[in-house]
């Protein structure tokens, strides 16, 4: 087996980050949570995402859990989710209480099937999550109609689809609540970091207290109170303005960024058009209401065999091809929550078969030609 020489991901790397670092130690006085830097961010991505409020988190997960703790979770709660996702979109629900339905997924999106959530819904149903995946937004229309319906939140999972649209509106703006993630796989990163938003007052304003350790110290700060004290129920979600310098300087060239994204996307879409043909191979769908933001690209392979034997051969030629989530309601965590284990065919299918090409802010021109001849080499 070959070095690793084409690495399946790249953090993004801008000089102008470390010029914001300096700044934030040199000319800041705060370098904790809810700095100069973060107002700049949580503003840039109210204004992406279409909604009035934006607090940064230190990570997807626990703007996941922000939200879980807003819903005041009772005893025998539900909360659906799809089971082909990252554990978070679960567990952050899981370990504050709910009990976590999951739905199968759409066989050309691989998002939450909205054909199939009308029979996951019941009485005890508190909030539906759906995932974004790849930056393709979930069938939004239908998910909204059957929440509203019912009565039920919307909480999105945007881990993945930051300046992504469905129907021309942004995704995170169709839930009550939605969180985003900067870890380093994605589009913008300050290496581990999150967002939650809301277009919602009163929401926001409790968020404010449980991310800042349930206290009013945010309003304390604003000179809103004159000292401050434990309100609510909390913890600590708030990003290092460090960390938020280095998130602004990518906001700030997300220009620069989404266009070389395109760029590496559409080629792979179109040289591997008729490889994937002759081969049997599955190429990402983009249906017609979505606009996406090339945040990955995914092939599904014939059968695992078939999969699991691409990535060694691309592995043997130095090149760095991952497969993606295993599903949740499998999983050994899912069983012993007692999370109701649905018949999810096309999750454990998808899951069996999919691979990620590499893909970062920094692939050059050769090095996507060498990954596009060296798949072209594959015969199924
Ligand atoms: C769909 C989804 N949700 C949540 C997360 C968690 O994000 P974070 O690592 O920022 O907590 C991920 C991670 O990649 C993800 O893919």
């Amino acid at each position: 087996m070959r070095d690793i020489v084409i690495p399946f991901n790249k953090p993004t790397y801008f000089e102008l980050q470390k010029k914001y670092i300096l700044d934030a130690f040199e000319n800041r006085c705060q370098i904790s949570g809810d700095g100069e830097y973060s107002k700049r961010c949580e503003s840039i991505l109210r204004d992406i995402s279409g909604v009035k409020h934006a607090l940064l988190t230190p990570s997807c997960t626990q703007a996941l859990e922000l939200c879980a703790l807003l819903l005041d979770l009772k005893p025998e709660d539900e909360v659906i989710v799809p089971s082909f996702t990252f554990v978070s979109t679960a567990n952050a629900f899981a370990s504050r209480g709910a009990k976590i339905k999951f739905v199968d997924i759409r066989e050309d999106t691989l998002n939450l099937d909205e054909t199939k959530l009308a029979q996951a819904i019941s009485s005890r149903t508190r909030a539906i999550v759906p995932v974004h995946y790849a930056g393709i937004g979930a069938q939004m229309d239908e998910i909204l109609r059957l929440a509203q319906k019912h009565g039920i939140e919307i909480i999105e999972d945007n881990a993945h689809g930051l300046t992504s649209t469905f129907d021309d509106k942004p995704l995170g703006s169709f839930g009550s609540m939605s969180a985003l993630s900067f870890h380093e796989t994605k589009n913008f990163t300050c290496g581990e970091g999150g967002c939650w938003l809301t277009q919602d007052d009163e929401l926001f304003a409790r968020a404010e207290t449980i991310r800042n350790k349930g206290t009013d110290r945010t309003r304390f700060f604003r000179g809103e109170v004159d000292k401050y004290t434990w309100k609510d129920k909390g913890s600590s979600f708030l990003m290092p303005d460090l960390l938020a310098a280095v998130l602004l300087s990518q906001l700030e060239q997300r220009g620069i960024i989404q266009s070389k994204r395109t760029e590496i996307w559409n080629r792979y879409h179109q040289e591997l058009e008729d490889w994937a043909n002759i081969n049997g191979v599955r190429r990402p769908v983009v249906p017609k209401e979505c606009r996406h933001n090339a945040h990955l690209y995914y092939l599904l392979l014939p059968t695992e065999t078939e999969r699991d034997r691409f990535i060694e051969q691309l592995q043997v030629k130095g090149i760095s091809a991952i497969f993606h989530y295993q599903p949740l309601h499998a999983s050994e965590m899912g069983r012993k929550l007692g999370c109701a284990q649905g018949d999810l065919p096309v999750s454990e299918d998808v899951s069996t078969r999919i691979v990620r090409l590499p893909f970062f802010f920094d692939f050059s021109s050769e090095q996507q030609s060498t990954v596009i001849n060296t798949v072209k080499e594959f015969v199924c």
